[in-house]
């Protein structure tokens, strides 16, 4: 088949290009230019995409006449300003890419016949965060506190309503949480700041060791989407859809560190540092059974082998192994095991 991503220059359409053209489907990009140090530019990932465009996804033109060229069979609209602390900086940026860069991709799916799936990403901070202690399910309300939550929860409600305005594709959101995997460079994520600090052989500096997030292998993330297209291939995956880990994955960031840290040597360690004076949202687990019985998706990898997975995979490149040959070995290993 052929897949037009968005954002495939970043951290989840790096893993995910190498996912679909190692199971032999053809991929088609739109993004930004992606960073020299990124994952997608040290895995020299470009050649393989049949189209590697580069632009502003707020762009109808440009996303229409891209999307028109490539003829695709399906679109996973990943195209985002991902963080949450540079919306603070650049809200009006975040709004305008993650709002009307959807708005865009919802115009050009509906113009272009060939597509029979689009998969829209959003993710778990979309919904209205009550402090509850179990799962949010697809029902729940929407809100967001920050500039980027509130940004994708309007993506999110966008997409439902062009659904049920205008006649489409079959279209679903994707909600997921955070991710872990081997190759994330993204500033203030914890992963890429333990990692960085174990190699340079200083304490890891940890804010909020006590916070409790779900975390997930973004592989697991990656073939729920999969899993997502295909229903919605065979007829059926329409509507909002959470994919998040086992509660066996829901642990304090310390835990993590921990776990990162056994996985790395017995001399890392890290600290805790002075906490930030943004508002970090309180634990948000995501209830997945709809996923988990409608769609027979649940995650391959545990809480550790998941962690373990990362910091492999941050041993293996910095002794010189090259970044796409451990992202291949790491999916064929993922895929052999039992779903
Ligand atoms: N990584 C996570 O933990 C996580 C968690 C929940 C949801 N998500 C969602 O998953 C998606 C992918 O996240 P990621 O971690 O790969 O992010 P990333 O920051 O690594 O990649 C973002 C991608 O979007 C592209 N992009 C950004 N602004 C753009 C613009 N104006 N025009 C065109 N392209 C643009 C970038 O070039 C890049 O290819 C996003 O929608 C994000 O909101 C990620």
């Amino acid at each position: 088949m052929k897949f037009f991503i968005t954002g495939h220059t970043g951290f989840k359409g790096s893993w995910l290009s190498v996912m679909l053209s190692e199971c032999g489907h053809q991929v088609f990009g739109l993004a930004l230019d992606p960073d020299s140090d990124g994952l997608f530019e040290r895995a020299g990932l470009g050649r393989r995409f049949t189209m590697d465009a580069r632009g502003d996804i707020s762009d109808p033109d440009l996303v229409r006449q891209r999307i028109d060229q490539a003829q695709p069979d399906v679109v996973i609209h990943l195209a985002a300003q991902a963080l949450v602390r540079d919306s603070y900086v650049r809200p009006r940026w975040t709004v305008q890419t993650n709002v009307m860069g959807t708005l865009s991709v919802l115009e050009a799916v509906s113009a272009v016949p060939s597509v029979s799936a689009l998969v829209a990403v959003t993710t778990d901070k979309v919904y209205r965060n009550v402090g509850q202690s179990f799962g949010y399910r697809e029902s729940d309300c929407l809100g967001g506190h920050d500039p980027y939550s509130a940004s994708k929860a309007m993506a999110d409600l966008l997409v439902q309503s062009w659904v049920s305005s205008f006649p489409s594709t079959p279209t679903a959101v994707a909600r997921a949480g955070n991710v872990i995997g081997g190759g994330d460079t993204s500033r203030d994520r914890i992963m890429p700041d333990l990692l960085n600090a174990f190699a340079d052989g200083k304490s890891a500096i940890v804010r909020m060791p006590s916070a409790v997030r779900p975390w997930q292998h973004v592989l697991d993330c990656l073939q729920g989407y999969v899993t997502l297209v295909d229903a919605l291939v065979e007829g059926s995956g329409r509507g909002e859809w959470n994919f998040g880990p086992d509660a066996d994955a829901v642990r304090t960031v310390a835990e993590l560190a921990d776990t990162a840290a056994r996985h790395w040597s017995p001399e890392a360690t890290w600290t805790t540092g002075s906490q930030s004076d943004l508002h970090e949202a309180s634990l948000l687990v995501l209830d997945s059974s709809r996923a988990r019985t409608e769609l027979g998706w649940k995650d391959r990898l545990t809480f550790e082998q998941a962690v373990e997975l990362t910091v492999a995979w941050d041993k293996r490149v910095r002794r010189g192994e090259h970044p796409e040959s451990v992202m291949v070995d790491q999916l064929q290993h993922f895929m052999e095991l039992p779903a």
